[in-house]
């Protein structure tokens, strides 16, 4: 509904854009699929199975992004950096909920904000490599592009790009939304169970006390609320809640399979935000040309070599009828270059008049290789670069809009840190991430006060 009264307007001219037309285009991080016929077969296979997310659904979020970019409501988008087909079980999306809804509940008690909650979930299957080959014991192999592409087991035959994935993809993603609905809008969300969200090992780090007495806090305040005589068990939006789903649109073939035609527009109804990731924002690329005519919210990535003006341009490709909230701009660009590359970016976007969400991945711009050889982060510079992206949209006078993230509600040791220090002797103790280092569940509802923290001062001025 919103749509129709605000847009979206796609770039092209009517009749130009259609969803096939980034064939041909230059396209960045694409496998070699061996058998390009099996490839038609599973497109024209997937065409035909229903949406995955309803596009009604899609124009919520939009509508709700809206309310970001105006500074009236915060967004938390976090999940895993590469999904596995192997962690689509009832306990495995249980867990991620878990953790995205204790975070959630801690920014919205510590801001006074309403959080709007993506989760890099139920389809972050396909990951952008550095490059495309590594040498395994003496073998050079295709890298791993996640689970839609191939596995990550290291033999030729496994890292084979495999089509028949793309319709793995859908029916997990499919399981994955069907366990989210149904633990969103049944008990499980409910603010009455704030304490069952706290897993045992969480309960016992300084994170988990420090969280165990806000969520007393919390159900004080129901009971206040009901002994003054409010409704608060017939309300519905304290019982029930919505996570929706986002993921980087890397393959666009799979992406158009899934595009449907609405009224207003079209639709990808693979997730309901979509996200173009810093190494396929090429202008005049695939992935630039796909995405500018969906009327989804798009996300971009944006790392240290973002010109300002290469970043209006794609403003003004992905977004030209300025939809406040449509385009989800996120920095990505370390602890220690934020506070000089980003106020650039947010005054060149500032000059064209968009009301766009601003969001800091504190994730992608601090990973290094620790002493023992893991890939890693350390929860110190994640949460400066959290820190710098707040102070430069104080100093510029614009909106610090979100936080995206990447986490898991396990106990694991991918990033050192935190108040239970992970140090890098630990990270071999549970390193179980397909690609990039994830905050454990301790560490993130640490990061979560703080991030609480800088919101309030930020709205309290
Ligand atoms: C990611 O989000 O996992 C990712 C690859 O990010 P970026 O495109 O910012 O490098
Ligand atoms: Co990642």
């Amino acid at each position: 509904m919103r749509l129709k009264e605000t847009g979206p307007t796609p770039h092209h001219a009517p009749g130009d854009w259609s969803p096939d037309s980034w064939r041909g285009l230059p396209i960045a991080q694409q496998p070699t699929w061996p058998d390009p016929a099996r490839l038609d077969e599973v497109l024209d296979e997937l065409a035909l199975l229903p949406p995955l997310v309803l596009p009604g659904e899609v124009d919520e979020l939009g509508a709700s992004l809206a309310e970001v970019a105006a500074g009236r409501a915060f967004l938390l988008q976090a999940g895993d950096c590469a999904e596995r087909f192997s962690s689509c079980t009832e306990d495995g999306v249980r867990s991620k909920l878990r953790v995205i809804l204790q975070l959630a509940i801690l920014l919205t008690y510590g801001s006074g904000l309403p959080v709007v909650k993506v989760g890099r979930i139920a389809g972050q299957f396909g990951k952008p490599r550095s490059s495309p080959v590594e040498v395994v014991d003496g073998v050079e192999l295709p890298v791993f592009r996640g689970d839609i592409v191939n596995d990550p087991e290291p033999t030729p035959q496994a890292r084979t790009a495999d089509a028949s994935r793309l319709l793995s993809a859908y029916h997990h993603a499919s399981a994955t939304l069907n366990v989210l609905r149904a633990l969103t809008k049944e008990g499980f969300a409910d603010l009455g169970q704030v304490h069952a969200w706290n897993q045992e090992f969480v309960r016992r780090s300084p994170a988990g006390q420090h969280y165990e007495t806000a969520a007393r806090d919390i159900t004080w305040a129901l009971r206040f609320m009901s002994a003054c005589g409010a409704d608060v068990e017939g309300l519905s939006t304290l019982r029930q809640t919505q996570l929706y789903t986002s993921h980087e649109a890397l393959l666009p073939g799979f992406e158009q399979a899934l595009t449907r035609h609405r009224p207003n527009g079209w639709y990808g109804t693979s997730a309901h935000m979509l996200w173009i990731g810093d190494r396929t924002r090429s202008l005049d690329g695939a992935h630039v040309e796909f995405l500018s005519g969906l009327s989804n919210p798009l996300g971009v990535k944006l790392g240290p070599t973002t010109t300002p003006g290469e970043l209006v341009d794609l403003c003004e490709r992905l977004d030209p009828g300025h939809v406040p909230g449509r385009l989800v701009l996120i920095s990505r660009m370390g602890a220690d270059r934020v506070t000089e590359l980003l106020p650039p970016l947010v005054r060149a976007v500032e000059f064209t008049g968009r009301r766009v969400v601003w969001a800091c991945d504190p994730m992608h711009g601090n990973t290094f290789k620790s002493a023992s050889g893991y890939k890693t982060r350390s929860l110190v510079d994640i949460t400066r670069e959290i820190s710098g992206f707040f102070a430069v949209h104080r100093a510029e006078g614009t909106v610090p809009g979100g936080v995206h993230l990447e986490l898991t509600g396990d106990d694991v040791t991918e990033c050192l840190g935190g108040a239970d220090e992970v140090l890098d002797g630990h990270l071999c103790r549970r390193y179980e991430t397909a690609c990039d280092p994830r905050l454990n569940a301790t560490q993130s509802i640490e990061l979560a006060f703080r991030v609480a923290e800088l919101l309030r001062e930020h709205h309290s001025r």
